[in-house]
C-alpha cells in the first residue's frame, strides 16, 4: 500500500500520553476499510512465499493485523501478553524500558522447533518489546522468525535491538 495514504490515514495525537510526546494513533487506520485491507493485503504479499506457520501478536496492538494475517496467511495465532494474562504454563522475558522494566510472556507450548514464525507489531520504538518477545520464540526453538511492524520511529534506533541475522521490515519509517 502507498505509504502516503498510510500517513495520511495515521492520526498524530500531541502530548500524549504525557507532555512532549507525539503520538502516533493506529487506530485511525484500522477504521478505515480501504486501509485495512491495503495493509493486510501488502504484508501478505511480503510473507506469501516464506512457509509461516505461525503469527505472534503483541498484546494489544499487534493483535489485530496479526490475528488478520494469520488468518490470510492459513497459519497459527499466538499472543504474547503481558504478565498474568494467558492461563497456561507460560515463558516469559524481562526487558528495560525507560523508567522500570516490563515483563513479556507467550505459551510454553505456543511454539516449537517446525515452526517458521511471523512476530508483528504496530510500531517500533525503542525495540524491547519485540526483542524479548523473539528471545521468547527463539527460546522455543523456533527453526525460522522474522519480525514485522506497521511503523517505524527511526530516530529511537530501535533495530538495534534485534539479533543481526533476523530480517526485520516496517511499512512506514518516521
Ligand atoms: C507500544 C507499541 C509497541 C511498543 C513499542 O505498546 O504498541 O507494542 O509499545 O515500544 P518499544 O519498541 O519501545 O518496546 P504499549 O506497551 O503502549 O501497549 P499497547 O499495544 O497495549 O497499547
Ligand atoms: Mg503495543
Amino acid at each position: 500500500m502507498n505509504k502516503e495514504t498510510l500517513r495520511k490515514n495515521l492520526r498524530e495525537i500531541p502530548d500524549f500520553p504525557k507532555p512532549g510526546i507525539l503520538f502516533y494513533d493506529v487506530t485511525t487506520l484500522f477504521k478505515n476499510a480501504e486501509c485495512l485491507q491495503g495493509l493486510i493485503d501488502e504484508l501478505y504479499e511480503m510473507y506469501k512465499d516464506k512457509g509461516i506457520t505461525k503469527v505472534v501478536g503483541i498484546e494489544s496492538r499487534g493483535f489485530i493485523l496479526g490475528g488478520a494475517l494469520a488468518a490470510r496467511l492459513g497459519a497459527g495465532f499466538i499472543m504474547a501478553r503481558k504478565p498474568g494474562k494467558l492461563p497456561a504454563e507460560v515463558i516469559e522475558e524481562t526487558y528495560a524500558k525507560e523508567y522500570g522494566t516490563d515483563t513479556i510472556q507467550i505459551h510454553r507450548d505456543a511454539i516449537d522447533e517446525n515452526d517458521v514464525v511471523l512476530l508483528h507489531d504496530d510500531l517500533l520504538a525503542t525495540g524491547g518489546t519485540m526483542a524479548a518477545t523473539h528471545r521468547l520464540v527463539k527460546k522455543c526453538g523456533a527453526k525460522q522468525a522474522y519480525i514485522n511492524f506497521v511503523i517505524e520511529l527511526k530516530g529511537l534506533n530501535g533495530r538495534k535491538a534485534f539479533p543481526e541475522d533476523v530480517e526485520v521490515t516496517t511499512l512506514l519509517q518516521l
